[in-house]
């Protein structure tokens, strides 16, 4: 039998990217390839790029310029590795990247990483393999079914994409470029995926999508569904024990969705919903299709059924054109929502959107402190979300042992790590703890003796009279 080959992937960007790598790692392992942490005993290196974010393909060029004096090395040992780029770049790029990087064998786009074990064979006869177009109504499938230890691995929570790609075309992102149009997943499809995830032990589902709430896929009684019954039907299933999704856009949020936040106990309260900037003018020029004022009252309907919801968002400063006074606009919105926890960015134009050929740019100097002042108001925020934590009682799912001897890690309904002295069979499960301090951004506490009452919502809902 032939040794194992060796595979190791750097993955950039969004969480999209962390769950094709693992569909990657799933494609591959029927061929032999098990995965390695270092890539410089890899026999496969696949870099996963992401077009998103400021001077991606640079940055991309000169890992790749590292990469090739790797190969070379190796070569002189008798070796032979074999580069492949992945991800959105490689979708944008291809034929940009085999002109310019001659180290590389492969690249593929998101859309084909099925065919990586066929890839692979074309290079090995070609010398070079590239693949970034295929018909869309092939997006999701032939992958191989997980195998259970790949799933295993991956622990007490798991990714499942719902949906792939976006129809909105705000100005500023490729999305709707590199990943193409909205495509859903039929619902039996899910619900499969999510069983086999459950029987080796996932207790925590994350169903993810560029426009995840613009689900409509396919349900059993061949109508499309909305994501908020996609939600409800998944909570049937023994063992899910938590449901989550990301990425939602404001214009997509359903009745359907805010009713199952009412009444699934198992959707958890905090929703990751970006707003990109509290100013109309700005929500306009990005092609949002909806004012600071409609997302407050988006914000309103999912807090009308559930007073304990948390929201995270994700901003860009110094779009073209963002005058002091936008900049002014988008602090008093985060200011007045209050949010558990948002990602902010400088603007960057990405070749190929609308955004790009906008004149009016903003100085970066500019934009280093409007970046600073937004990050130090929701750094406050963040800090006084984790605070109130402190002296109560609160459900965490146990994902697995700590670095501290003895201790576990958990994650609370909103995503904060949270860390008790206990042993391992509660990993899993989901228990009440009592938080006594914050480190850093970790709740530590222990095992209360009690159920708190959120875990009972509709309980504490009745206490509360909403
Ligand atoms: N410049 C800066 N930030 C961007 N994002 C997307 N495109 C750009 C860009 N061109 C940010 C948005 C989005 C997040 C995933 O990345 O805030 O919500
Ligand atoms: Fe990009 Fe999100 Fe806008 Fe779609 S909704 S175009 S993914 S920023």
């Amino acid at each position: 039998m032939s040794p194992p080959r060796k595979l190791h992937i750097k993955s950039y960007g969004c969480q999209m990217n962390v769950y094709d790598a693992q569909r990657m790692v799933d494609t591959l392992a029927p061929e032999g390839f098990v995965e390695t942490a270092s890539a410089e005993d890899a026999d496969l290196v696949i870099l996963n790029t992401c077009h998103i974010r400021e001077k991606a393909s640079e940055k991309i060029y000169s890992e790749l310029g590292r990469l090739r004096a790797m190969k070379e090395e190796a070569a002189l040992g008798g070796r032979e590795v074999t580069i492949a780029v992945a991800g959105c770049v490689a979708q944008a790029e291809g034929e940009e990247i085999i002109r310019r990087a001659p180290v590389v064998d492969i690249v593929v786009g998101p859309q084909s990483y099925h065919h990586l074990p066929q890839l692979l064979a074309r290079a090995r006869r070609d010398g070079r393999a590239l693949e970034t177009e295929f018909p869309v109504e092939d997006k999701f499938g032939f992958l191989p079914p997980p195998k259970p230890d790949a799933i295993r691995a991956r622990g007490i929570s798991a990714f499942v994409t719902v949906q792939e790609g976006c129809d909105k075309f705000c100005t500023f992102c490729v999305v709707p470029y590199t990943r193409g149009a909205e495509v859903s997943r039929p619902v039996a499809k899910i619900i499969d995926d999510v069983k086999r995830l459950v029987d080796n032990g996932v207790r925590e589902i994350m169903l993810i999508g560029q426009n995840v709430n613009a689900y409509h896929g396919e349900g059993p009684d061949g109508r499309p569904w909305p994501l908020g019954r996609l939600l409800d039907r998944l909570a049937e299933i023994p063992g899910v024990l938590r449901l989550r999704y990301s990425t939602s856009h404001p214009l997509d949020v359903e009745d359907s969705l805010i009713e199952s936040h009412r009444d699934n106990p198992a959707l958890m309260p905090f929703v990751h919903l970006p707003v990109q900037s509290g100013s109309d003018r700005i929500l306009a020029a990005m092609n949002r299709r909806h004012t600071a004022g409609e997302y407050l009252e988006v914000i309103e309907r999912f807090r009308r059924v559930r007073q304990d919801i948390a929201f995270s968002s994700d901003f860009i400063v110094g779009f073209p054109g963002e005058t002091a006074e936008d900049f002014a606009a988008t602090l008093a919105l985060v200011t007045q929502i209050g949010y558990a926890a948002a990602y902010s960015f400088k603007y960057s134009p990405r070749p190929g959107t609308p955004a790009a050929d906008m004149r009016e740019t903003v100085s970066q100097p500019e934009m280093d402190e409007r970046l600073e002042r937004l990050q130090q108001l929701i750094d406050s925020q963040q800090s006084a979300f984790n605070l109130a934590a402190i002296g109560t009682t609160v459900d965490v799912l146990f994902e697995r042992p700590a670095r501290k001897e003895g201790q576990i890690v958990g994650r609370t309904a909103y995503l904060q790590p949270a860390h008790v002295m206990a042993s391992s069979d509660i990993v899993g499960k989901v228990l009440p703890v009592r938080v006594e301090s914050l480190e850093r951004y970790s709740l530590l506490g222990h095992l209360a003796a009690r159920p708190p009452l959120a875990a009972y919502p509709h309980e504490s809902r009745m206490i509360t009279g909403a």
